[in-house]
């Protein structure tokens, strides 16, 4: 008898629901994309109840579309964006639209949870600096700006958990997302008392904290009515979308790292010890494997930004890549590919959602350079590609100068899918790039979680040996590397030129 696990990603753009033979083997896939709503600058929410239909309809889609039975799906994993604020009341109703990952309104609530914890007690705890993107700054802005809707809240939960609630009824949660919430002891890997009791928020708002591969409930027979799936399945704890992704690559093992391209641009290296930057430049979080940690780069407008200018300035190429039945991005590829590295001098910082890693700035903004009439939409096309890759590159040095050793990077995400991009990344890293067999990522990731939990596999590093292997290998090309190392110093200096006017830019926009 065939056995099956089905991972669920519920990410920034939709979510995707994949099913895999025990060999992880796609069987077939879903996808149902959702809104992202802005209200104000530098704001980002969605509906946690389209998240929820979103995953109703892909597993019905996915069940029915293999014709696979669904007794023989032997456990479900969760994955899903990060940080992300759902607040349930006593009805167990969402009270407010999720405030998501992307929102960068809490500069002032990060200040507040410094003082109120103390700069380096909350790096000992929690392992990072209050940070716009986590959670507990967002449960602060609540707090402080609609103080009416946070007393009526009873539960606290982070974007899978609440389809984890809606799927299984168990509030639960594991160590790899609720780490990116600022309120866990990331050595111990449980809620810390010390900064909950400091920021005053009660600990029974909070799911309890299981390791991911822990069953943490299973499908009500309600669920399976409207999905197919089958009642009593379970569903274990899965994990934040950029640990699944790693599993889902096998950064099991020191000397392996990923490199993601999705949304959001993401650096991602195993450690099997807490190892802090004192900085704070990059995240140190539980890792989905028991006893081990990650450290992991974040550049907030990756793949974003590629998908900003595309829907902006390539409509030509959206008509053309109907026409063709091809993806748009592998058209604007063909532009780019025929500029020359270093964009003839035009230089671009993906600061369109403000930026993490290295720069722990929410008013960065984004920014072409070095415009002249020599420059088409080819060249900043390109000049995308590359901005972002050196925001990857800035993450690749922080971890590196952290001691950590990077053997291999594994490229992933939508942007891993593209050769030239990879290219780019092997070149300015001066390292060998390559990408797995498969390329569902945290799907895939949190299935291998399902079946450890299902005891299919005997442990997450048993599960990845069996199932993945690496392909497609590139390595640096010196001339590309040495051009991109003369453009990375100009990268890294319009930074630190622009920082205050990002700033008084911010402020003009909030007068
Ligand atoms: C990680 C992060 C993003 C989101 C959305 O810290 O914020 O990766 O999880 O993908």
């Amino acid at each position: 008898m065939k056995q099956y696990l089905l991972g669920i990603d519920i990410g920034t753009s939709g979510t995707k629901t994949v099913l895999f033979d025990s060999c992880g083997n796609t069987i077939s896939s879903a996808t149902e994309e959702y809104e992202l709503y802005q209200p104000k600058a530098g704001w980002a929410e969605q509906r946690p109840e389209d998240w929820w239909q979103a995953t109703v309809k892909s597993i019905r889609t996915v069940i029915t579309k293999s014709g696979v039975n669904s007794e023989d799906i032997k456990g479900i994993g969760l994955s899903g964006q990060m940080h992300g604020l759902v607040l349930l009341d006593k009805e167990n109703k969402v009270l407010r639209p999720s405030i998501i990952w992307a929102d960068q309104r809490t500069s002032k609530e990060c200040e507040q949870i410094t003082n109120l914890v103390g700069k380096e007690r909350l790096i000992e705890i929690t392992a990072n600096p209050a940070l716009t993107g986590f959670t507990a700054s967002k449960i602060m802005w609540v707090k402080n700006n609609e103080p009416e809707i946070y007393e009526k809240a009873h539960k606290i939960l982070l974007p899978k958990d609440y389809v984890r609630f809606m799927l299984t009824g168990e509030f639960a949660t594991e160590v790899s997302d609720a780490s990116g919430m600022q309120l866990l002891n990331v050595r111990e890997r449980n809620w810390s008392k010390e900064v909950l009791e400091k920021l005053q928020i009660d600990k029974d708002l909070l799911a309890p904290v299981y390791e991911s591969q822990e069953v943490t409930g299973k499908v009500t027979s309600e669920v399976a009515e409207l999905t197919g799936l089958k009642e009593g399945t379970i569903v274990v704890g899965g994990a934040g979308d950029q640990a699944a992704g790693a599993i889902g690559n096998g950064i099991v093992k020191p000397g392996i790292v990923s490199s993601t391209i999705g949304t959001s641009g993401v650096v991602f290296a195993y450690t099997d010890k807490v190892t802090i930057d004192p900085l704070g430049r990059v995240h140190t979080f539980c890792h989905a494997v028991p006893n081990t940690w990650h450290v992991m780069g974040v550049t907030q407008g990756a793949g974003l930004s590629l998908k900003w200018f595309r829907d902006n300035f390539c409509n030509s190429e959206k008509e053309a890549s109907k026409l063709m039945g091809v993806d748009p991005y592998e058209l604007m590829t063909k532009e780019a590919i025929n500029v020359l590295p270093g964009c003839e001098g035009l230089i671009y910082l993906p600061y369109l959602m403000g930026e993490r890693t290295p720069h722990l700035d929410p008013y960065a903004k984004g920014v072409f350079f070095g415009l002249t009439p020599r420059h088409t939409k080819a060249h900043m096309l390109r000049a995308v590609m590359e901005g972002v890759s050196y925001s990857l590159k800035d993450c690749m040095e922080i971890i590196k100068e952290l001691g950590i050793d990077v053997k291999e990077v594994r490229a992933s995400g939508g942007g891993g899918r593209s050769p030239l991009w990879r290219q780019m990344q092997s070149d300015m890293f001066k390292s060998e790039v390559v990408t797995i067999n498969s390329s569902e990522g945290p799907a895939l990731g949190v299935a291998l979680l399902a079946g450890v939990g299902a005891e299919i596999y005997s442990s997450v590093e048993e599960a990845c040996d069996k199932v993945i292997a690496r392909e497609n290998l590139q390595t640096p090309i010196e001339e590309n590397h040495n051009i991109y190392t003369k453009y990375y110093e100009a990268y890294k200096d319009l930074y630190v030129s622009l920082e205050h006017n990002f700033k008084s830019l911010y402020d003009i926009d909030n007068e």
